[in-house]
């Protein structure tokens, strides 16, 4: 589209179930944002649009689990995400929710439309139903055994361990994850979405229209075509979301995927007065920038719902990012394998850009990519510290030093082939990470504002301020030289301000200080141009605007990321106490009554002997002292202690869980530890020794 009139850019609501990672903020906020604050530095039409997903499977999963209610799951997630996002700079104009009325209107109102022009079709299938609590369950409400790898925990819809997509019918030992009821299978009427009809409206918008749209995103769209679409159902069993608003239908409410993208409507609503002006004017032009598994909900199924209600703009493009990698391997929530982003930000602050830096310099556009927290540091150190940040300092200390404080004139007569070369690059500069930016391109674009300022270093380098004021005694004209560099490189860093500004807010800001000049001058029609800060402005004292991040720092980071793993699996596995490392354990649990504490037998037991478990760097197997036996137990702490200097220390253990086969040794019981905020394990033990096998309460 060209001129659009205005811009409406979302970025996917997260389910409200639990913390933001960095492979989220990797996926589609920090491109969105950036792409957004680029937008408004060139005074354009914009509204950012975000929000919690709060319906779904795994909202009332996680509630079950913790004795709460989803709404009380919600509450509490929405509120750490969107801390999260502001804390980040996720610059949105709305963050909202899809459990707020105005969003359960809005989509009851899309769903009647379609079910009144009799878009739908109404068909009775079985599926699988608890009897012991009545309910109709969804694939991830049965669990049972993985036939692949075994594992006792896997969903009716997939094997978090391993990976493998299932069906319920697949599984060994099928349960409901309600009650221990073996599912059922029982008649249910829902209502279908025919995505057929759309086909071949969505080949010719898709296949012949949005050719330029990006190959994974096109390469997606393109094999769902191909292979054919078919009815979706797009109610569900359920009593969490948004009710279905026809007679005869209780227990029914939207699929979560029916009504989440609805919520950018909704969300747009809360905003302003004006939201149909950018939901249905054709000069709108609609970004979706969404994470890869996002993809066809995106561009088939909500294009096609907005095409069968009439009266949308679709979407002009959907940059969907490929997945971040933590240290070589996938992230997963369920094994706290993420590196979350409140934590960041407690353990770095003040450092928000540098993630916003490394992020999007090695931002997954094309393909999966990975973070390493050794990657982290080199970017810092070596990228933002020694290039960018140090061409700034230079530049703010030689005109403390060598112009009086003061922005130095330009003397026109004596520019030379570099002088001008770098007023050159400027430009060109300001050119490319435009064409970039505009080509969702982020990281190229990213990579161009930092070889600018390589290119200023490489000036400074060149003309050497530091040297030619050792000639000024004899020759006074020197300083004309002087001023010019420093002008050049004056202007230089007003432009980078601008340049960096979508990428990383917070430094701009730093900069803007130290130029003493205000917000305007970020104006994206200022880029490019060298008259930026006037001769004779004064201008503040340097400030440092990164610092270089240690190897302690780095090493504690990769130690936390792997004994939050160790816990977990060992959790997963009842071997091992919760983690104040998780993302879950910063936030108290439900309350228990004092029956349920009751059921833990806890004992004093000492530890006789420990040994390294073989081809399990995380595993010691102790043998363990209660008094009246002595017991084997596996725990995931080898990372922490070794063997020697854990003997004959006292401890608490849970006596009585059910045992547990880990690495192919039966471990009886379960140590408990407490964990710092450095990720650091402490024994929980009596205050002197006592008898084996005293009884904790
Ligand atoms: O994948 C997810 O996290 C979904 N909650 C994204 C929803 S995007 C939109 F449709 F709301
Ligand atoms: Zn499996």
């Amino acid at each position: 589209m060209n001129n659009p009139k205005r811009y409406l850019v979302t970025a996917a609501l997260p389910y409200a179930n639990g913390p933001v990672h960095i492979g989220h903020l990797a996926g589609c906020y920090l491109p969105a944002d950036i792409y957004v604050r680029y937008l408004r530095a060139q005074q354009r039409d914009v509204k950012f649009i975000g929000g919690s997903d709060e319906h779904g499977v795994p909202i009332t999963i996680r509630a079950m689990k913790e004795g709460i209610t989803p709404q009380q799951v919600v509450d509490r997630y929405h509120a750490i995400i969107k801390e999260s996002m502001a804390q980040m700079g996720i610059s949105f104009d709305i963050y909202s929710r899809t459990s707020n009325s105005v969003h359960h209107e809005t989509a009851a109102a899309f769903f009647k439309k379609l079910y009144e022009e009799g878009l739908f079709e109404e068909k009775i299938t079985e599926q699988y139903y608890d009897e012991k609590t009545n309910t109709f369950l969804a694939d991830r409400y049965i669990t049972g055994t993985c036939p692949i790898c075994a594992n006792p925990k896997a969903y009716g819809d997939q094997c978090e361990k391993c990976g493998t997509a299932l069906s319920p019918e697949q599984l060994i030992n099928p349960h409901s994850a309600l009650s221990d009821a073996v599912p059922i299978k029982k008649s249910t009427k829902h209502w279908y979405f025919p995505l057929q009809n759309y086909e071949p409206w969505l080949k010719e918008w898709i296949i012949e229209g949005h050719t330029e749209w990006k190959n994974n995103v096109y390469g997606q769209c393109k094999s769902w075509l191909d292979n054919g679409l078919q009815s979706r159902a797009m109610t569900r069993d359920s009593n969490w979301g948004i009710k279905v608003p026809l007679p005869a239908a209780e227990g029914k409410v939207l699929y979560v995927w029916f009504d989440a993208p609805i919520g950018y409507i909704s969300a747009t609503k809360e905003l302003t007065p004006q939201w149909a002006d950018y939901w249905c004017q054709d000069d709108t032009k609609l970004v979706h920038f969404i994470g890869k598994d996002n993809i066809v909900f995106h561009c088939i199924i909500f294009p096609a719902m907005l095409k069968a209600h009439g009266g949308f703009v679709l979407p002009e493009n959907v940059p969907a990012n490929e997945f971040l990698n933590i240290e070589g391997e996938k992230v997963s929530t369920s094994r706290n394998w993420a590196v979350w982003v409140h934590e960041y930000i407690k353990d770095f602050e003040g450092a928000e850009d540098v993630l916003r830096y490394v992020l999007c310099a090695n931002a997954p556009e094309t393909k999966d990519n990975d973070f390493t927290w050794k990657d982290f540091q080199d970017r810092n150190n070596s990228e933002l510290v020694s290039i960018f940040g140090n061409f700034v300092n230079r530049t703010w200390v030689l005109m403390h030093k060598l112009c009086g404080s003061k922005v130095p004139p330009l003397h026109e007569s004596i520019m030379d082939d570099k002088d001008r070369a770098l007023i050159e690059d400027i430009s060109k500069a300001k050119d490319k990470v435009e064409k970039l930016l505009e080509e969702f391109k982020f990281r190229d674009a990213l990579f161009e504002v930092i070889d600018l300022s390589r290119k200023g270093n490489k000036y400074m380098q060149e003309k050497e301020p530091w040297i030619v004021v050792k000639q000024l005694a004899e020759n006074p004209a020197a300083q004309q030289s002087i001023d010019n560099c420093l002008h050049l490189c004056l202007q230089l860093t007003a432009n980078l301000s601008i340049l960096i500004n979508p990428f990383l807010p917070n430094t701009a800001k730093k900069m803007l200080s130290m130029m003493k000049v205000v917000d305007k001058l970020l104006d994206w029609s200022n880029a490019g141009k060298i008259k930026l800060l006037s001769v004779g402005y004064s201008l503040r004292a340097p400030e440092l605007l990164f610092r270089k991040i240690e190897d302690e720092e780095i090493s504690k980071q990769i130690e936390k990321l792997k004994s939050g793993l160790i816990t977990a699996t060992a959790e997963n596995n009842q071997a091992m106490p919760t983690s104040t490392n998780t993302a879950d354990a910063v936030i108290p649990k439900p309350t228990i009554v004092y029956d349920d504490f009751a059921k833990i037998d806890l004992k004093v037991g000492t530890i006789l002997a420990a040994t390294k478990v073989e081809k399990a760097d995380k595993l010691l197997q102790l043998e363990v002292d209660l008094g009246f036996e002595k017991r084997t137990i596996v725990s995931g702490i080898a990372l922490h202690f070794t063997p020697e200097e854990i003997i004959g220390k006292q401890v608490v253990v849970v006596a009585n869980l059910a045992p547990r086969k880990m690495k192919g040794i039966e471990s009886n019981g379960m140590i408990l530890m407490a964990e710092d905020n450095t990720g650091k394990l402490h024994f929980v033990k009596p205050e002197s020794v006592i008898e084996p096998g005293a009884g904790v309460s």
